[in-house]
């Protein structure tokens, strides 16, 4: 990726232009705790403003003043305030939360615009990254909300292919560079870092995700009746949560979904809104497993033939809407064999966009990790009660999408646009 001024620019810009699709509407919609998970959007909103005041206009140094009064700013501090809590806070009415945001990123361009051939502009695109995971989070908050549908209907997508769900490809043993270099990714963040061989042994990975009618299949063959598919952890939550199906699932075949549309569950799409509970169990049912990340990553890119890692499953061009399912814009995931040609060399697809797919891994640094600017951006969660996902969804912007991207999440939640794809040991 080059990193010119403009390409930045355009980054930010694309990335705001869905913050405020995502905060275009009424104030009570936006000052509402849809659910104690996720703050009022108008906080996401701000938030965004703020994080950016922050590494771009003062470097990181909180004592330097900023555009807001620091009592305000510190409402948008994330560690600090709970996001049950964040309706209680006096946030900035919308249209003040809007203005602020405006007037950060005047500046922002401003300074952009001034960019030398010194400047590293690493900190831009993790501001870009960070304003793009606030979208998805976003999404999330208006996935619980309740209420009629306020997204619209979705951009169409490709069909899908028959007799591809539930078939499987075989990864090759041996090592493989798991993890990237800032000389390769320059945009990577600081906990897919650095590049380091790691030994996986031959195993088989399905070609693409686990679809809805597969997972239907659990539920009617009493999945969640049955303990000895879950894990002990697993099995005290499915009970405590009265867990019955994946989330807006009904019992009568229908699924509440792209924020708030009824309809039949549709048999080909990836099943999504899963805990990592839940995709265990429906392994475990399956006579399969999940990936480690390690093993996902090397289904994703690694190329026996070179002995080398390609950039994308498919090679090195960026994604478009030919070989993945993402930005936003559908609503949904594409159903199960829609992108031929996103196959990695060992042959799966769908690895990049539709859903987020829970691997068994805890999330951990990897050897020779260093923070960066933003310190608190990964290691607080290192070693807590997380596992990866990885891939990406329908949700996320591609320009801040790398294989080797690592998102986290409790075992417990599922508001994540979260699937699951099946591992084998050969
Ligand atoms: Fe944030």
């Amino acid at each position: 990726m080059t990193a010119t001024p403009e390409r930045l620019a355009r980054e930010l810009e694309a990335a705001r232009r869905r913050t405020l699709l995502l905060t275009d509407h009424d104030a009570p919609e936006l000052l509402r705790q849809h659910s104690p998970l996720m703050s009022p959007l108008v906080w996401d909103l701000a938030h965004v403003g703020q994080q950016e005041d922050l590494w771009l206009l003062r470097g990181g140094d909180a004592r330097r003043p900023g555009l807001l009064p620091p009592a305000v700013e510190a409402l948008y501090d994330a560690f600090t305030h709970p996001r049950a809590v964040r309706d209680r806070l006096p946030l900035l009415p919308p249209v003040e939360a809007r203005a602020y945001v405006r007037e950060v990123r005047g500046r922002v361009l401003d300074r952009l615009e001034r960019l030398g051939p010194d400047d590293d502009p690493f900190d831009v695109a993790m501001v870009v990254s960070h304003e793009a995971q606030h979208a998805e989070t976003m999404l999330q908050t208006l996935g619980l909300r309740t209420g009629p549908p306020l997204l619209g209907d979705g951009d169409p997508l490709p069909p899908g292919r028959p007799g591809v769900a539930g078939t499987s490809v075989p990864v090759p043993g041996g090592p493989f560079v798991l993890g990237v270099d800032a000389a390769d990714e320059p945009f990577s963040l600081d906990n897919e870092r650095p590049a380091h061989v790691v030994d996986v042994p031959a195993f088989r990975i399905g070609r693409v995700p686990v679809t809805n009618a597969e997972y239907a299949a659990f539920v009617a063959d009493g999945g969640y009746d049955t303990p000895r598919w879950w894990s002990a952890r697993g099995w005290a939550h499915r009970q405590e949560a009265g867990l019955t199906g994946p989330r807006n699932w009904s019992p009568d075949g229908t699924v509440r979904t792209r924020f708030g549309v009824l309809e039949e569950v549709p048999p080909d799409e990836p099943v999504q809104h899963v805990t990592f509970f839940e995709a265990e169990a429906y392994a475990a049912w399956a006579g399969a497993r999940l990936p480690t990340e390690a093993e996902w990553e090397k289904a994703a890119v690694w190329d026996p033939a070179t002995g080398g890692r390609r950039r994308w499953p498919w090679g090195d061009a960026d994604p478009t809407p030919a070989v993945a399912n993402l930005g936003g814009g559908a609503l949904r995931p594409a159903p199960a064999g829609a992108y031929p040609a996103s196959a990695s060399p060992c042959g799966a697809e769908q690895m990049i966009g539709d859903v987020w797919e829970w691997t068994s891994s805890d999330f951990t640094a990897w050897p020779g990790f260093r923070p960066m600017l933003y310190a608190d951006y990964s290691a607080p969660f290192f070693g807590g009660d997380y596992k990866v996902l990885r891939g990406g969804a329908w949700s996320v912007e591609p320009s801040i999408l790398r294989p080797s991207f690592r998102n986290w999440d409790h075992p417990v939640r599922r508001q994540v646009f979260s699937g699951l794809r099946l591992a084998w040991d050969a």
